[in-house]
């Protein structure tokens, strides 16, 4: 079966490699979303598993609509007793680029009414929409005057892994913090730190990677488990599989903040996500930071807010070059920005660079290989 995995710009090429693994066929990139081949137990282990996806979608039909009417006859064309049960609540979400249709919104309730209308005149009662905890979710995507309908088995986007309970300013997103762990190649061997770690999304993603375990807890639950034809013996083999390949956490991965609440914010995230005393943190200043010695990775997601003044930017991320090049020598640092002017001014030549987006702002993603001696 058709099955699309969604994703932020920039990660499509990782999710790929990701779903590769998995054993993913007929893998086709496309922008935001990569579409596969699978079957149920894909499904399953894809949302268990990826760490850079954030739904997963299965296309159940497609037709052409360039007006609402269009849209309604067309949903009502599915069998929706076929995937809803009596009693099921449901919601409807949507994605448009069309000059046919201005507004998601607007698409997702022509989408929910055609299905619940069907379905009353079957059942005699409506199903009850519940946007935040729906049992059934639907998908509408159209482009153009393609029309695609899809259940969305996963439920709530998967960047919510479930352990972030406390957050800081500017956290970032954690299929974000786990896509640019993949693209920067960390051998999940090598001591990794986060000098500036906010609510610790990287520290949390990074021990999940190097002990094998899946981004969400066995526990969690998905939408496909509640579709009629939802299997547990597969669903069951599949976390008997992803607990059999776990191991043990084997090297040092830290976080650093110089603000107490976010050291409190990530010790919190970090006991949620079942890292207590393998993750530590501790509150620290990035300039008085000796502790990170050579040969380790680091990453960092430094503020980069407009609200600083242009000159405190200037001098910070100047202050950041300077540190990295006398005390972190010997050292793999990875750093992330949206202020890519800033970026420059840390003084060191990046050996790789990536352009994606964090949220809606395009983003840098440079690495700076410090050699002992240090180079510029
Ligand atoms: C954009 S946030 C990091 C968000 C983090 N990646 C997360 O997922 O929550 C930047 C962090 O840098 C911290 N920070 C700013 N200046 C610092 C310094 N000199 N030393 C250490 N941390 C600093 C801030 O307190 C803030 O938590």
């Amino acid at each position: 079966m058709e099955i699309v995995a969604k994703t932020m710009a920039g990660l499509e090429e990782t999710l790929a490699d990701e779903l590769r693994n998995i054993g993913a066929r007929e893998i086709e990139i496309m922008h935001r979303a990569v579409k596969y081949e699978g079957d149920e137990r894909l499904i399953y282990r894809s949302n268990l598993e990826l760490r850079t996806a954030l739904r997963i979608l299965i296309p159940i039909t497609r037709f052409k609509a360039q007006n609402e009417h269009e849209l309604y006859n067309g949903v009502k064309k599915l069998y929706w007793h076929k995937y809803i049960s009596k009693g099921n609540t449901i919601a409807v979400n949507s994605s448009v680029s069309s000059d046919h249709f201005n507004h998601s919104h607007y698409v997702a309730l022509k989408t929910k009414d055609a299905i619940v209308d069907q379905l009353r005149d079957k059942w005699g009662v409506r199903p009850d929409v519940d946007v935040d905890e729906a049992d059934i979710r639907i998908n509408t995507h159209i482009h153009r005057e393609k029309v695609t309908i899809s259940l969305d088995s996963s439920g709530n986007s998967l960047h919510k892994r479930g352990y972030r309970i406390s957050s800081v300013e500017a956290p970032i997103n954690e299929v974000l913090a786990a896509g640019l762990l993949l693209l920067s190649d960390w051998d999940k061997k090598t001591d990794l730190f986060d000098p500036m770690c906010g609510s610790g999304s990287f520290v949390c993603e990074a021990a999940k990677m190097a002990m094998n375990q899946p981004p969400h807890s066995y526990e969690k639950k998905f939408c496909f488990m509640n579709w009629k034809n939802f299997d547990e013996t597969i669903w069951n083999s599949v976390v008997e599989n992803c607990k059999a390949n776990e191991k043990k956490l084997e090297i040092k991965i830290k976080g650093f903040d110089m603000d107490a609440e976010a050291i409190r914010a990530s010790r919190h995230n970090i006991a949620e996500a079942g890292l207590d005393g393998l993750v530590e943190v501790e509150e620290k200043d990035f300039f008085e930071n000796h502790e990170i010695k050579p040969g380790s990775f680091v990453i960092i997601n430094p503020p980069y807010d407009i609200r600083l003044k242009e000159d405190n930017i200037i001098e910070f991320f100047k202050k950041i070059g300077d540190h990295m090049k006398k005390n972190m020598p010997g050292t793999t640092v990875w750093i992330i920005s949206s202020n890519i002017q800033a970026l420059k001014l840390l003084g060191l030549r990046p050996s790789k660079k990536f352009s994606l987006f964090n949220g809606p702002n395009p983003a840098k993603f440079h690495k700076f290989e410090l050699y002992e001696g240090s180079r510029k």
